[in-house]
């Protein structure tokens, strides 16, 4: 029995990963659970997993869900306090990673630095602080298992071959929402439109960010970390049926993919369970069904945010925090209507141009890029309701 702390657990990827334990109740317990703001859904949650722990985004939060659990024994929490907290519960011997954004920092830091292994769906995380985190965990023993289907896909390959005869990456990108909409419309699409994904039904940001390719970016920079490889072995080709989760290319030019349907589930419980593999009763891939799978390159004009993705990477140190700030900036300025869909890489432009990256060393220095860019973007951009694109 693999005892469990669940963060983000309202969320796209923390209701699927309870959908597993529910179908795993012999393999999982689930010791920890926190979320921001779903009260009833967390109440639910709390009543079903019966965790020891729980924590909130506010103190009202926390109040209005001890009077509704006040003859239930947990202990809650709120805030960045928490959240780490419930990341590195004692109980717990796994934490999944699913809230959004870069509030998964500091948790993934709390959960590695107490010993936690660390199911890793929060990508930010790594983004932000790739070299810090990996280097903790290297440390410690403790494992950064892959949730984002991509990067489990790698994972699962790399466990034929091993990582020393790796040549190449190549990550597939569904093409969002907006993969057939002529260039020229592009820029004034609504959020309506851009979070109608085909094939993954995904928290608001990623959906965003899928339409954007920004997601593919930070995936990108998310391989660099979890495989140790240059971002220049990292490709990424369209795969509309989104069946081949990702492949990678071994020195002898033999090729290997991971299949299987577009269903998070299979991912979150292979990152759960591992090293075992558990039989469950999810659908399975019908490939005669699917009838074809098809592959096209990247129009990278088209989708500059995958390009500053690279760029971050290799400017290196603070680089990819500000990237990271600057399109959590943007998405929120899109959906709240004050920018076009196609001020989203202007957005990120400018937040890379203004910052002088620093060697993103520490903890700190890394918080404290993120909040110099965010204050910055949020004034220039702020309440200019979308001045063209
Ligand atoms: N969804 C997918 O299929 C998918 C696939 C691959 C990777 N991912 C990654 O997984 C992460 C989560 O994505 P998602 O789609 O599940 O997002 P989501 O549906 O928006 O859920 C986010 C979760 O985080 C919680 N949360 C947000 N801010 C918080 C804070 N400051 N403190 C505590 N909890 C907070 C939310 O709580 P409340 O809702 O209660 O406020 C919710 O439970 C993202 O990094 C995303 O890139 C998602």
């Amino acid at each position: 029995m693999k005892r469990l702390s669940i963060l983000g657990s309202t969320g796209s990827i923390g209701v699927q990963a309870l959908e597993v334990v529910r179908a795993h109740p012999d393999a999982f317990q689930v010791v920890a659970l926190a979320a921001g703001g779903r009260l009833d859904l967390l109440t639910e949650q709390v009543l079903e997993f019966r965790p020891h722990l729980v924590s909130v985004g506010t103190r009202e939060g926390a109040q209005a869900l001890e009077e509704r659990l006040r003859a239930f024994p947990v202990k809650i929490c709120y805030g960045e306090e928490g959240l780490a907290e419930a990341a590195a519960y004692s109980e717990a011997q796994l934490t999944l990673l699913a809230v959004v954004g870069a509030a998964g920092l500091t948790p993934a830091i709390a959960a590695v630095r107490a010993g936690k292994d660390l199911a890793l769906a929060t990508k930010e995380a790594l983004v932000m602080a790739g070299a810090l985190l990996t280097a903790e965990a290297a440390a410690r023993g403790v494992k950064l298992l892959p949730v984002d289907s991509e990067h489990s896909a790698i994972f699962q390959c790399l466990e034929g071959g091993g990582r020393a005869a790796l040549k190449r990456i190549i990550l597939t990108a569904s093409g969002g929402a907006l993969r057939y909409v002529p260039k020229e419309r592009l820029a004034s699409v609504t959020p309506e439109e851009a979070l109608n994904h085909p094939t993954w039904n995904m928290g608001k940001k990623i959906t965003i960010d899928s339409a954007t390719l920004m997601n593919k970016g930070l995936e990108v920079i998310e391989a660099r970390w979890l495989f140790d490889i240059d971002v220049k072995h990292v490709d990424v080709i369209i795969h509309p049926q989104s069946i081949v989760h990702s492949l990678i290319e071994y020195v002898d030019g033999s090729v290997l993919a991971q299949l299987s349907p577009p269903d998070m589930r299979l991912p979150i419980l292979y990152a759960l369970s591992y090293p075992d593999r558990l039989a469950n009763a999810f659908p399975t891939l019908d490939l005669v069904h699917v009838a074809s799978l098809t592959f096209e390159p990247i129009d990278r004009e088209r989708f500059p945010c995958l390009e500053y993705a690279y760029q971050a990477v290799q400017m290196g140190g603070t680089a990819p925090a500000v990237l990271n700030a600057a399109n959590e900036v943007a998405v929120e300025l899109f959906l709240g209507g004050e920018i076009s869909f196609g001020q989203i890489p202007q957005v990120i432009e400018a937040g890379l141009r203004a910052h002088r990256p620093g060697d993103g060393g520490n903890l700190d220095e890394i918080l404290a890029a993120d909040r110099e860019i965010r204050d910055y973007l949020s004034h220039t951009y702020r309440g200019k309701v979308n001045q063209g694109s």
